[in-house]
């Protein structure tokens, strides 16, 4: 079922210093991949059609995982909603139109489960798409990544191609960005326990009741995923898809509570004082769970506990100097990524949403 097999092929990881890119990487060295093909954005701004032309014209390109996207979370969706719409649109635009262009028949698109209804049915399946309104505040960001799948079975109805698309759920591991205020909920919380225990603080505070329920999957399960989905045979992802519902749910198929979540990284990281729950702030939505039963059929499922993940991620966030790098200018970062980064880190008060901060994605 699965094709993955010729590791010699020319394989282009769009997006390779970001989490899921980085984790792509990794998963195609495991396997053998020789022909690995990354740019970073300062030699090729994915935004500029001629760039992205002239880059396939240059390199024979066999197949591509498009993990290029402006990511950010509620705040840099509210203040820059029209970057976040235009970027999304253009990269992804470029890529699989040149893609198309250049002959590639491959390629695999990274959306998000932000694309559902926001009231939509939990665990939330594939069906779901386009069934309601979408969370307001990332809206534009959303409507792009569902015009990415939109983009890929089009090409695909009108062109025969292959272009097939993945909706994880909220990741991490190594490669995430830590930041006290304004990561994920995984790195926030690693960075704020790990500060309260070589600080000896007796107390940290948790914003919300800590019942909201999240998934998480370890970012290179999701690599394993998208490796996986890339080698089906057209045969085995038409049994599980349709040319007009075309995009696959990547979860780890379990939610916990923010307070369950909390005290395992207490354990991990050996904080040892008390987790509180500040009731009067906001929990977000109850509860957000993909059903990926259709990814499981097809032969993948996740090898990573929660558990396991979590010490890997701290390992690597000690490794990284406490500091994960992720807005060091040297990675590449535009003006806008570093003024979204720089808005988060002033207005402090939207970190307290983090359990849906970058939980859009
Ligand atoms: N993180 C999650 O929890 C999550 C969950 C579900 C889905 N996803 C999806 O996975 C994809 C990747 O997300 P991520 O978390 O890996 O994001 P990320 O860590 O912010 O990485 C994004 C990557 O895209 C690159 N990029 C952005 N604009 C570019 C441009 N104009 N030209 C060239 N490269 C550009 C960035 O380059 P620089 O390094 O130069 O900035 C970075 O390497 C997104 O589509 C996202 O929706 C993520």
């Amino acid at each position: 079922m699965n094709g993955n097999g010729n590791t010699s092929k020319r394989v282009y990881v769009a997006g390779h210093n970001g989490l899921v890119g980085s984790a792509i990487v990794r998963a195609l060295k495991r396997r053998g991949y020789t022909n690995i093909i990354t740019r970073p954005r300062a030699r090729l701004d994915l935004t500029e059609q001629a760039q992205v032309r002239a880059f396939f014209q240059a390199e024979s390109i066999d197949e591509i995982y498009l993990a290029a996207a402006t990511v950010g979370g509620i705040h840099a969706n509210n203040i820059y909603p029209a970057q976040f719409i235009y970027s999304n649109l253009v990269i992804q635009s470029n890529v699989i139109h040149e893609a198309w262009r250049h002959g590639i028949k491959q390629l695999l698109f990274l959306g998000s489960s932000c694309i559902y209804p926001r009231l939509a049915g939990q665990p939330i399946t594939e069906q779901a798409l386009l069934s309601g309104p979408l969370e307001p505040t990332n809206e534009p960001y959303a409507i792009a990544k569902i015009a990415g799948i939109k983009c890929c079975e089009s090409y695909n109805r009108q062109y025969g191609t292959n272009f097939r698309s993945v909706m994880p759920t909220n990741l991490y591991g190594p490669g995430d960005y830590y930041h006290p205020e304004n990561s994920h909920v995984i790195p926030a919380l690693i960075q704020r326990l790990h500060h309260a225990k070589t600080t000896g603080e007796s107390e940290v505070a948790i914003w919300g009741s800590g019942k909201a329920l999240r998934e998480f999957l370890y970012v290179d399960d999701l690599a394993d995923a998208c490796l996986h989905v890339m080698g089906l045979s057209s045969a085995a992802y038409r049994s599980a898809t349709s040319e007009t519902m075309s995009h696959l749910n990547v979860g780890s198929g379990s939610d916990v509570s923010i307070a369950q979540l909390a005290g395992m990284i207490a354990e991990v990281v050996g904080y040892q004082g008390r987790l509180v729950y500040d009731t009067s702030k906001p929990d977000g939505t109850p509860r957000k769970l993909l059903e990926s039963s259709a990814l499981r059929r097809l032969g993948w499922s996740p090898q990573v506990t929660l558990e396991q993940g979590l010490r890997e991620a701290y390992h690597s966030y000690r490794r990284a100097g406490n500091d994960g790098d992720r807005h060091a200018p040297a990675r590449g970062l535009d003006p806008l990524s570093m003024q979204c980064r720089r808005a988060f880190m002033r207005d402090s008060a939207h970190y307290h949403a983090y359990q849906d901060m970058r939980a859009p994605s």
